[in-house]
């Protein structure tokens, strides 16, 4: 029986013979001795192959693997203070299923060698505790809204419309038709409402995106919900909730990926304990002139370096609402009773304390006459969003939601520059290989 090496390390099984398999790790050796670095699936343990403590072939073996060969060891557990988690298996046997080539990745190796490599640089500790904490949270998510008894409803990811702007689809040739690659699962998901009244989904979720930037994947996950009788002020309450349970999760099951990641671990546990505000577009931009001397137009959208300006005033993610409706896709509705100089919509962003952008959602317009106009002042073809307008005329009741931004969320949890490693196998404006 094998044993994992997480096992090994919690310290029970000193003066015990065991067995572990996995992965080199690290290896030197220096005459008639082995020091070797194992690796598996939950942890490091350094391993010693003495000369004369194993068969001659099995020492010459062990000295012969190199750095990612698979293997066996049986040995005896010591404690050792310079070993890494404190603990060092002295082989008795040792037993080589596959000797791996000169492995190419080494110390101090580029972004751009790291990526071309990405299959195999996903086996470093750093990405194996990324994915960890990913696989935490995915499954955060779904617990999350079944506790809430929404249903959970897939889209279709070939998609006949646009819903976040023309210029982002993906276009996909079907036979000698075209079609899209899902922007969003909002449309459907607005079909859906009348029957099961609350749904949510996770799903792949694509954009042509035109620029390269450290936020941006062409191919990310979104995590959306919709649901009957909410408003947009309502749904945004649910986002807060949503986010504080995914870091509540995270910190049960992965403290120690955290750690590894220098993720500043109290001030995420303090986060989740307060108040989240909600601030208006509007109110932002006061922020930004009177706190930074910074002068933005109202009417437009706000640029990265003024979500990250307004958040270096908060310690927690704040919900901006009320954006100009003009700069805003086709299905929000106007906001009435808004104080600004004009017209705002019924919408959020939530912004992270790093000023990312990692939720958007809003209330969905209801009036059939406003959202033809809205379609039409985007140059859209009405005729392309018919089955969409039906859902306003046998029923239309007031409904809302939002989509996370599941690679977002992760890359500011975790501290990480670059949203590229918040996915196993990032696709970017020039990347889609490995
Ligand atoms: O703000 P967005 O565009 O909103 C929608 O798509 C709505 N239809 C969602 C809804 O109401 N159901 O996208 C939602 C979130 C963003 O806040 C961001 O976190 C993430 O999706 N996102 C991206 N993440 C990575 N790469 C990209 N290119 C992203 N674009 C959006
Ligand atoms: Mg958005």
């Amino acid at each position: 029986m094998f044993l994992d090496i997480e096992d090994i390390l919690k310290g029970d099984q000193v003066g015990e013979e065991v067995s572990i398999r996995g992965w080199i790790h690290r290896t030197r050796s220096s005459g008639s001795i082995v020091f070797a670095v194992l690796r598996d699936p939950t942890g490091i343990v350094q391993v010693t192959v003495k000369k004369g403590n194993v068969a001659d072939d099995k020492f010459q073996e062990a000295k012969n693997a190199l750095v990612e060969s698979s293997v066996a060891i049986t040995g005896t557990v010591h404690e050792d203070d310079r070993a890494p988690g404190g603990y060092e298996i002295r082989a008795s046997d040792v037993k080589i299923y596959d000797y791996a080539e000169a492995y190419p990745i080494t110390k101090d190796q580029s972004e751009e060698w790291l990526r071309e490599n990405r299959h195999l640089w996903i086996r470093s500790q750093r990405m194996t505790a990324i994915m960890k904490i990913r696989s935490t949270m995915t499954g955060a998510i779904h617990e999350f809204f079944r506790e809430l008894e929404y249903h959970e409803f897939t889209p279709p990811i070939l998609q006949p419309n646009q819903c976040e702007g023309g210029s982002t689809l993906f276009e996909v040739k079907y036979y000698d038709s075209k079609t899209y690659l899902s922007q969003t699962w909002q449309l459907y998901a607005e079909a859906m409402i009348f029957s099961l009244g609350k749904v949510y989904d996770m799903s792949p979720t694509f954009r042509a995106e035109k620029s390269k930037t450290s936020r941006h994947l062409t191919e990310f996950w979104m995590a959306e919900m919709e649901a009957a009788w909410l408003t947009y002020l309502d749904v945004i309450e649910i986002a807060k909730d949503e986010v504080k349970y995914i870091i509540m999760r995270i910190l049960e099951e992965n403290e120690k990926e955290l750690e590894f990641l220098e993720v500043d671990i109290e001030n995420l546990r303090t986060m989740v304990e307060k108040e989240w505000p909600t601030i208006t577009y509007t109110e932002g931009l006061q922020m930004l002139k009177e706190k930074d001397g910074m002068d933005v137009e109202w009417g437009k959208d706000l640029r990265t370096i003024e979500e990250v300006a307004i958040m270096k005033h908060f310690d927690t993610p704040v919900a901006v609402i009320q954006y100009p409706k003009e700069a805003m896709a086709f299905y929000k509705p106007v906001e009435e009773d808004a104080d600004a100089p004009g017209p705002v919509a019924k919408c959020f962003d939530m912004l992270a304390t790093d000023g990312t952008e990692i939720v958007g959602g809003s209330e969905r317009d209801t009036d059939l006459k406003a959202l033809i106009e809205s379609l039409e002042k985007e140059d859209e073809d009405i005729a392309n969003y018919d089955w969409y307008l039906d859902l306003r005329k046998y029923g239309s009741v007031v409904h809302s939601g939002y989509g996370l931004g599941v690679e977002r969320v992760l890359a500011w949890i975790c501290g990480l520059d670059n949203i590229k490693d918040a996915i196993a196998f990032p696709r970017t404006m020039n990347r889609f290989k490995p």
